[in-house]
């Protein structure tokens, strides 16, 4: 099929090298003029897994372009994507300008029937504004549909959640577009939900959410099992085994971060609120948030007491592993806190070097892993990037001035730190 994705951003790229991937072909436009061309050079915008590979190959085979002309879009394809960013604004709720633009620009370069599908994550209701913003811009007067087809990708394991979803979620206001959406999604061999499309939007808010509250909800548990010396990984283990509640998102961490949790429970509490609804149980999710960091830092002082002019090394400053996105990265905030107390940085991130730099300022940056702790008082982990297991413990435990490792990702076994004689302190154990 021919398919416009509009943003090459996390989602918008990953989807249109997917779906070129099984055979479609796709056009991504953006607003960029330099990241257009940077694509077209063969250049990434981003890092994730796989997916240069992908674009590569899909460019190669004819299946994938890039344009900064949403008219070129439109024209070409019958079914439109868009994937542009809906960032918060700063009382919480969701600035959806973009979408409001793409879907003028969309309306006004409308020569025949079109299918206008949301991918981007937005308030319940967004979809009803879309169709009325499209009739009232598009000159042509055409018919068109309007449809929600919510993202569940994970930066990091992007193209293979992609390529592999656990479902496809398809809003619609009629079943004029289903069997056009049902053919986009049918190589991917997924269990697809067609409903309507608030239904469809409040799905992604409400999934979004609801991991968000198992990721806090593990993070409470942490704190009683500090206070009782029990392991809230063994805790996880148990309870993760009964299939009603999954093993996955129960790691207990300095906090969720990106850009997508932190934001969405926001809006998911503002639309409530403007629904008349308070939904204090998200509240509640952000409170336990952030205390894990307040938590964190805590931990530090009480060891190192004064932190003005201590040296701290720092591995990991992307929100997650396997991504280079720093947005609201508690890597990043932790480093902050740090340097508000006076201590001096030396930082480590395997792919989140570059993107780090325009936020996090004053600190070293330093190539190699194993050298981030040469003259260090403490070696803090903050993101939970695999390679970090491999860290050489031995020349960390010999380079600190004192063999210190707080980890807010619960990385090693207590055990066995201590065993190599550090001063090990982590997450809920
Ligand atoms: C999240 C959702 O998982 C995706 O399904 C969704 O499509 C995406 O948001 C989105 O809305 O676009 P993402 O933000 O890329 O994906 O990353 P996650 O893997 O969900 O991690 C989010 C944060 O939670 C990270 O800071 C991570 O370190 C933290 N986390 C995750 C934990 O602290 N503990 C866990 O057990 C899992």
């Amino acid at each position: 099929m021919k398919l416009t994705i509009i943003g090459t951003g996390y989602v918008g790229l990953v989807t249109g090298a997917c779906f070129a991937e099984v055979g479609h072909h796709v056009v991504c436009v953006d607003c960029d003029e330099a990241k257009v061309k940077m694509l077209r050079a063969g250049g990434m915008p981003i890092y994730e897994p796989g997916l240069e590979e992908l674009v590569k190959k899909n460019v190669e085979a004819g299946r994938l372009s890039f344009t900064a002309s949403t008219q070129e879009g439109v024209e070409k394809s019958d079914v439109i994507f868009i994937a542009v960013p809906t960032p918060p604004m700063p009382d919480g709720s969701v600035d959806l300008s973009f979408i409001e633009r793409v879907a003028r620009e969309i309306a006004s370069s409308m020569t025949s029937y079109k299918i206008i599908v949301d991918k981007s994550t937005v308030p319940v209701k967004t979809g009803d504004k879309v169709a009325e913003t499209i009739k009232r811009y598009c000159k042509a007067k055409v018919d068109f549909d309007v449809a929600s087809n919510p993202e569940f990708l994970r930066e990091g394991f992007a193209v293979d959640d992609l390529m592999h979803p656990d479902r496809v979620v398809i809003g619609v206001r009629s079943q004029r577009p289903v069997q056009a959406m049902k053919d986009i999604y049918t190589p991917f061999n997924a269990p697809i939900i067609v409903t309507d499309i608030n239904s469809a939007e409040l799905i992604k808010h409400a999934a979004n959410s609801f991991l968000a509250l198992k990721i806090s909800y593990i993070n409470a548990v942490s704190v009683i099992c500090e206070a009782t010396g029990a392991n809230v990984q063994e805790v996880a283990n148990g309870m993760g085994m009964d299939n009603r509640i999954g093993r996955r998102f129960l790691d207990a961490s300095l906090g969720f971060g990106g850009s997508c949790f932190p934001k969405d429970l926001s809006a998911f509490i503002q639309i409530s609120e403007q629904l008349g609804y308070d939904f204090s149980l998200l509240k509640e999710v952000q409170r336990i948030n952030d205390g894990q960091m307040d938590r964190f830092i805590k931990k530090i002082i009480e060891t190192l007491w004064v932190l003005k002019g201590k040296k701290i090394g720092v591995l990991g400053l992307a929100f997650k592993q396997n991504t280079d996105d720093v947005r609201m990265s508690p890597a990043i905030e932790l480093c902050h806190r740090l340097q508000k107390e006076g201590a001096i940085l030396r930082v480590y991130d395997p792919k989140a070097m570059e993107k780090a730099k325009a936020v996090l300022k004053d600190v070293t940056y330093v190539d190699k892993m194993n050298d981030v702790a040469e003259g260090c008082d403490a070696l803090v982990i903050a993101t939970e990037w695999p390679e970090f297991k491999k860290l050489d413990l031995e020349r960390a435990r010999k380079v600190l001035t004192h063999p210190i490792l707080f980890d807010g990702r619960n990385l090693f076994d207590v055990k066995e730190m201590e065993a190599l004689g550090f001063i090990y302190k982590s997450i809920g154990r």
